[in-house]
């Protein structure tokens, strides 16, 4: 094996760098393995835009976020965005260019660090005859074939920060506190954060809430001398009877808007002041944890393993304590999310945590 195609895909996560440096310096000294780095995520490998990633590129990159290869959850080979010289958009099947290209950078695979939407891209693309290896990349922590995507720590310490920080206003203005954090469909960023950070009411998608309930649980608490109330809820949680709610701007469909109107909802209920916070792209900045750092890590050293041991078409991801391989078709199969009736749900009860119930 002479040479490695790796490319960034989706959002932006704390430990993409960690990833970058890992399989970079693996290759080149442990296999003398060259690696080329394509921009911008598959619009990339699609207009190659690619380049032969050194020891130099690869150095001092550890603790930054971001990706320095840059990144984009909008351009998708097989239906790529084409604007013409009249401002109109078209999309065009363009995998036959990404082929091209990988055949002639001469590379023997392709690492692909994503998540779901890019490792589903990735797929596609073994099914087309690419060796593939992927690398699960995601603040949401929902890839169903890994226990841990790094960047969730990440994440979850810039929500459990917030969530002290806070605590301050709440206490002192005696007020309901409640923060919107990211996640998509799946609430581990909201638990963990709102565990981490002893929130009073966590809602999440896969527990739909019911306003009594909370409601409730801040009178409790008032009768108790707690004239403040936290409340974590997760981008994608919604009302029973609900659904999850939705931004439109600029054309494009995103999560969020949910904690302005549970607020907005508490406080008209209760007569308790409320306010909202959106955390948002905070929880995807800045430099990675330790934890983050060391898992990147260990999946760039095992993606390099697995390529050089010739096991394509795996994702790499940590099990039991331990690094190994895994179909990516088995990966991408199922979204991860939390079950309602786990030991961590129910420790958060235990310590009279509400979720809305
Ligand atoms: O998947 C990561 C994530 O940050 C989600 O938690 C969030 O819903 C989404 O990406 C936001 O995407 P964008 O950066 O495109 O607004």
């Amino acid at each position: 094996m002479h040479r490695l195609g790796i490319l960034t895909g989706g959002g932006d996560c704390p430990g993409i760098n960690a990833v970058i440096r890992a399989v970079t310096k693996s290759a080149l000294y442990r296999y003398n393995i060259e690696v080329i780095a394509f921009n911008n995520g598959f619009k990339g490998l699609v207009e190659n835009e690619a380049w032969l990633i050194g020891e130099e590129a690869a150095s001092g990159i550890l603790h930054r976020g971001g990706t320095i290869l840059g990144t984009t959850n909008r351009d998708n080979p097989f239906r790529f965005r084409v604007t013409g010289a009249d401002g109109k958009v078209t999309y065009e099947d363009r995998s036959a260019d990404a082929l091209r290209h990988v055949d002639e950078w001469n590379l023997d695979g392709l690492i692909v660090v994503g998540g779901d939407g890019s490792l589903t891209l990735a797929h596609r693309f073994t099914e087309m005859g690419v060796p593939v290896i992927g690398i699960p990349k995601t603040i949401d922590n929902d890839l169903g074939a890994t226990e841990v995507t790094f960047g969730f720590d990440t994440a979850v310490a810039t929500a459990t920060d917030a969530i002290d920080r806070l605590h301050t206003t709440a206490e002192s203005h005696h007020r309901i506190m409640v923060l919107e954090v990211m996640g998509r469909n799946a609430g581990w960023i909201a638990l963990q954060a709102g565990m981490a950070g002893g929130g009073d009411i966590i809602l999440i998608p896969e527990l739909s809430f019911n306003y009594g309930a909370v409601i409730e649980k801040i009178r409790q608490r008032r009768s108790r001398g707690k004239k403040f109330s936290i409340v974590v809820v997760a981008e994608g949680a919604f009302p029973e009877g609900g659904s999850p709610v939705y931004q439109t701007a600029g054309g494009a469909k995103r999560l969020g808007g949910i904690g302005q109107i549970v607020s907005e909802e508490l406080e008209q209920r209760t007569g308790i002041e409320s306010r909202a916070t959106v955390l948002g792209h905070l929880q995807r900045g800045g430099s990675p944890t330790p934890f983050d750092r060391v898992l990147a890590t260990r999946f760039g050293v095992a993606a390099v393993e697995l390529a050089t041991a010739g096991c394509w078409n795996q994702m790499v991801c940590l099990q039991g304590g331990v690094i190994r391989g895994v179909p990516l078709a088995e990966a991408i199969a199922e979204i991860k999310r939390i079950d309602p009736e786990c030991e961590q749900l129910k420790a958060a009860l235990a310590v009279g945590m509400s979720f809305g119930r």
